[in-house]
């Protein structure tokens, strides 16, 4: 016991589960390598201007939930809410669109809001996001979700749903939205939501409580209300969608919490989670760029979480215990043994073969009670007068079979056993 423990919100990822948490970042980050996508990391904090810009004054992500505090000078700044306002504010910073197009980048680390904390719901949790940010391709939506589908598949992840809408453009979203603004006038609503209808109507689609929802089944729907060009984008990812086999559920009332985005937007959610079902989601956000000043460059990403990708994996029955991996485990009587049980051990691993020892000069039944723990097919066990014959035992930890092996030869008949 510590007179602390971790804050509200926040968690200890502890073996063996923390290796699914690495598994899950390292399967996302490999696939996404593959697919042209480069890492970028970018600081945990940012100038607060750059989320109340990029992100919207008036989604609950900026008016309520941001760590915001003064640095040591009087700067205002906050722990990073999300990544893409970030991503985007590097490229601009860095130009890295002039190298490119579009820049795909993909990122992984801890994000903050100030949430009810519930189940799935915590105040630190970590993304894995993916960015392709310069092209105003239909096609590039379609790789993205893709992409977010292969993950989840490869991780063994099934029973979620893709939900799509489009959101429209600078061009037919207003127009939708004095549309949905006098259907939404005209309903029995509380103060707080006849605000919200003045200031983010689309939200209210969004409400999940029954006596709103009960009320929303004639509002209009702004896929009926697209433009061409956008009805023509949308209609491009849903049959591209269609031909990849790619399973969408329509989700007309889906918003999102992000001011960004416009035409195409998505969320993954998985029905084992409980109220927080979302695992991942994302969707375009063409103006972006220029809202944080820079030249317009059209882009979609998304971003997916890994203790909901955890939870979901869980749900599904899926191992998420992961011991370190261990083929060899070395145990050592005596001074001058545990010395070469630790060469043989470094040599090991150079030869990539995962391997490990007792410390602490335990004694024969400890450190044999460690090699079982490990998990290691065999263990070199060494003692001097092994030491002085020239010999290592090398014990089969499934059969008990004991061999005397050559010292010069332990690595390479490792190897060989092990290949
Ligand atoms: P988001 O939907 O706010 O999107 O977050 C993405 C995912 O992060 C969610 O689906 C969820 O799995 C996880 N997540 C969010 N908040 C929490 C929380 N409090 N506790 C646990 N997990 C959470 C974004 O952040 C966008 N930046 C995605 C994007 C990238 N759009 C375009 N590009």
């Amino acid at each position: 016991m510590s007179t602390f423990s971790a804050p509200r919100g926040t968690f200890d990822m502890l073996p063996p589960y923390s290796e699914t948490f690495n598994r899950i970042r390292i399967q996302f980050g490999l696939e996404l390598r593959d697919a042209g996508y480069q890492y970028i990391e970018t600081p945990a904090f940012e100038d607060t201007g750059l989320f109340v810009r990029g992100v919207g004054e008036s989604t609950d992500v900026v008016s309520k939930e941001m760590y915001t505090f003064q640095d040591r000078s009087g700067r205002s700044l906050t722990l990073r809410p999300e990544g893409t306002a970030a991503v985007v504010r590097a490229v601009l910073q860095h130009n890295l669109q002039a190298q490119r197009h579009p820049v795909k980048l993909w990122y992984f680390g801890p994000y903050f809001r100030y949430e009810a904390v519930q189940a799935g719901r915590t105040r630190q949790f970590h993304q894995i996001g993916a960015e392709a940010i310069g092209s105003a391709d239909p096609l590039v939506d379609v790789e993205m979700i893709a992409l977010a589908v292969e993950g989840f598949q490869k991780l063994g992840v099934s029973d979620f749903r893709l939900l799509l809408n489009s959101l429209g453009c600078k061009e037919c979203r207003p127009v939708y939205r004095a549309k949905l603004q006098e259907f939404l006038r005209g309903l029995d609503l509380d103060e707080e939501t006849r605000r919200r209808v003045e200031i983010n109507p689309l939200r209210v689609l969004d409400d999940k409580r029954p006596e709103v929802q009960a009320q929303l089944d004639d509002a209009p729907l702004i896929t009926d209300n697209l433009c061409e060009a956008c009805a023509e984008h949308h209609a491009f990812v849903t049959g591209m969608l269609d031909e990849l086999k790619i399973a969408y559920e329509p989700a007309p009332k889906l918003v999102r919490g992000l001011d960004y985005y416009v035409r195409t937007i998505f969320e993954f959610v998985h029905d084992g989670l409980g109220a927080q079902s979302a695992i991942g989601g994302g969707g375009r956000y063409d103006g972006l760029a220029q809202d944080l000043g820079g030249p317009e460059l059209p882009s979609v990403g998304w971003a997916v979480g890994i203790g909901r990708t955890m939870l979901a994996m869980e749900a599904e029955g899926l191992d998420i215990e992961m011991p370190a991996d261990c083929d060899v485990y070395g145990v050592a009587l005596g001074e001058s043994a545990r010395r070469e049980i630790f060469k043989f051990v470094t040599a090991l691993r150079l030869a990539d073969i995962p391997a490990d020892m007792a410390f602490d000069h335990k004694k024969l039944k400890g450190a044999m009670k460690a090699a079982a723990q490990s998990g290691a097919r065999y263990a070199i066990v060494l003692g001097e007068r092994d030491l002085a014959e020239g010999v290592a035992q090398l014990k089969d930890l499934a059969t008990g079979e004991q061999t005397p092996v050559a010292l010069d030869a332990v690595v390479d008949t490792l190897k060989e056993k092990l290949q």
